[in-house]
């Protein structure tokens, strides 16, 4: 099988920082470092490395082909990522002491993704694949219908979160992967609770308190995380997504593949970076915490 992910690619300008900007603020940073980044490359990456096949479905500009180049060397199939007449996304994260971050991000080519690039891609997939999509690209709307009529396992993950941007797919979706507190604005929008949503598969990432898994129609249950010291946060979400969307796709039960994947977050944290630096099976299976 194959996970599709209709996924943003980026160049992470990741600066280090003491604290995070107040507003007005001039603020020097210790430290810059250039990544392979975007929600969706994190997550091909992710998948990739924990043994998936996994098709990028993606737009880069003559800027970008750099990141192209860079997935490929990391495993993903790069044959449905087009070069576009717009720069290539990118994004500016700030990460603090604590290894909180906050993030600008600028779409460029991520939103230059053409409806046709994608059924053209989406024509090769089968019935049973996985089909991964988030907010940082143009085509979700079609990306959801066209999963959905080809018999894929549709997946999205709600970042970055839009009440607005869920709503409108969430009829077409298997499996929804969402935080703490994109949960509750989701609520707020819809007056559903997880446990209540017309959705398979509902996975609420708690941070450091681990993930809740919500099985349609039955109890939900609880993982915990792994507790490390946390360097850098950015990208352990999509780590997690990745990570359990491989295992699903290699017919891991849910509970062994959120396991997994609460592992390989556990190990991205103490990393710093993005795509570049998520780890390996090897290294994820190979892990020892307290
Ligand atoms: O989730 C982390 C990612 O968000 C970064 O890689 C950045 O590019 C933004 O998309």
């Amino acid at each position: 099988m194959a996970i599709w992910n209709l996924g943003s690619i980026n160049a992470d300008m990741v600066y280090s920082l003491p604290h995070l900007p107040a507003p007005g603020e001039t603020l020097a940073a210790s430290g810059l470092q250039k990544f392979l980044g975007g929600k969706g490359a994190n997550m091909s990456v992710a998948a990739a490395r924990a043994g998936a096949h996994v098709r990028h479905i993606g737009a880069v500009g003559a800027d970008g082909l750099w990141a192209r180049e860079r997935l490929t060397e990391y495993g993903v199939d790069t044959r449905n990522i087009a070069q576009v007449d717009t720069p290539t996304g990118h994004a500016i994260i700030a990460v603090d002491a604590q290894g909180e971050n906050l993030i600008i991000l600028y779409p460029g080519a991520n939103h230059a993704i053409g409806a046709d690039a994608l059924s053209e891609a989406l024509s090769d997939s089968n019935a049973g694949d996985i089909l991964v999509f988030q907010n940082e690209t143009s085509a979700q709307i079609q990306a959801a219908k066209q999963g959905r009529e080809r018999g894929l396992i549709v997946c999205y993950a709600a970042a970055p979160f839009s009440a607005g941007a869920v709503q409108e797919v969430l009829p077409y979706l298997d499996f929804l992967i969402l935080n703490e507190v994109e949960a509750e604005q989701l609520q707020q929008a819809t007056s559903l609770a997880p446990a209540d949503l017309p959705v398979e598969h509902v996975i609420v990432t708690l941070g450091s308190k681990g993930a809740r898994y919500f099985p349609r129609g039955q109890m939900a249950v609880d993982f915990s995380a792994h507790r490390v010291q946390a360097v850098d946060t950015t990208g352990a979400g999509d780590t997690f997504t990745g990570y359990v969307l491989a295992g699903i796709d290699r017919g891991m039960p849910m509970a062994q593949a959120i396991k997994q994947a609460n592992r390989a977050a556990a190990l991205m944290v103490m990393r710093p970076g993005t795509a570049d630096v998520i780890p390996d099976l090897k290294d994820v299976r190979a892990a020892v915490f307290d």
